[in-house]
């Protein structure tokens, strides 16, 4: 049986206090009636929105990303930040913070250190470029995205990691990867967890896709072995983010 599902909703730099009302509204309403853990991750600036409005007790909100210490980062946030405000997850290594702001492997993997040992819980992202898998390369990049993480926590740690597969090609394009595809490279990360890190921290683990997922492929999606759930980027801006809970049933 599958581990309990996570479908995380990451508003990415979006949003107005007005939309986002409105969607917090639809959430809030949703019947929500199966064991899973739902998540949304607002802006930073959307945090004191969200702990005031969002009232649907299957969720947890989230960050984006942050930084292990607080002090002179001038528009940084920091673990202790965070931890101050109550929340208790957060998403590190998206493809957008390794592209756009030079997060190598070893950055994002000292970030899951830094806040797997201040008690977040983690949702690791790894996903290989359309050149890389185009040139046969898929199973050694996300290989070496996880390897450098498994590197840096202990074993016992795994149990505050969400691991979130999102090929880049398929993030934003509307182009989703087939429930092949995405079950071929979900199967290798527990493999590879299984042979490297342990046979229970692999079955376990929930190991999320991301990219281009809406309501129309996520119950086909969920349905592959080793998906345990998704992390919405577009979709999760609409209400139709409710349908891709329910696939989760
Ligand atoms: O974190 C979410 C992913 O980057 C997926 O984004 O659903 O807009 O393709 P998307």
């Amino acid at each position: 049986s599958k581990p309990q599902p996570v479908v995380a909703a990451n508003w990415k730099c979006n949003g107005t206090v007005a939309a986002l009302t409105e969607l917090l509204a639809v959430f809030n309403d949703a019947k929500v009636d199966h064991d899973v853990q739902c998540v949304v991750a607002p802006a930073f600036v959307h945090f004191g929105l969200v702990q005031a409005q969002l009232k649907n007790t299957k969720f947890a909100i989230s960050a984006q990303n942050c930084i292990a210490k607080s002090g002179a980062f001038t528009g940084e946030v920091s673990i202790a930040l965070l931890k101050d405000l109550g929340l208790k997850w957060v998403i590190l290594g998206h493809s957008e913070r390794r592209q756009y702001y030079g997060e190598t492997n070893d950055v994002v993997a000292s970030k899951v250190h830094a806040c797997v040992g201040a008690g977040l819980i983690v949702i690791a992202c790894i996903g290989e470029t359309l050149k890389e898998r185009e040139d046969g390369r898929t199973a050694a990049v996300v290989i070496g995205q996880l390897a450098a993480i498994a590197k840096t926590i202990r074993v016992n740690d795994w149990e505050q990691v969400v691991v979130a597969y999102e090929p880049v090609w398929a993030i934003g394009t509307g182009k989703v990867a087939t429930p092949e595809q995405a079950q071929e490279v979900h199967h290798i990360i527990r493999q590879w967890m299984a042979s490297n890190v342990g046979a229970e921290v692999a079955s376990k683990l929930r190991i999320l896709y991301g990219g281009s997922v809406t309501a129309a492929n996520a119950d086909t999606l969920y349905r592959c072995a080793d998906i345990n759930g998704f992390l919405v980027g577009g979709a999760s801006l609409k209400p139709e983010f409710t349908k891709i809970i329910a696939a989760t049933k």
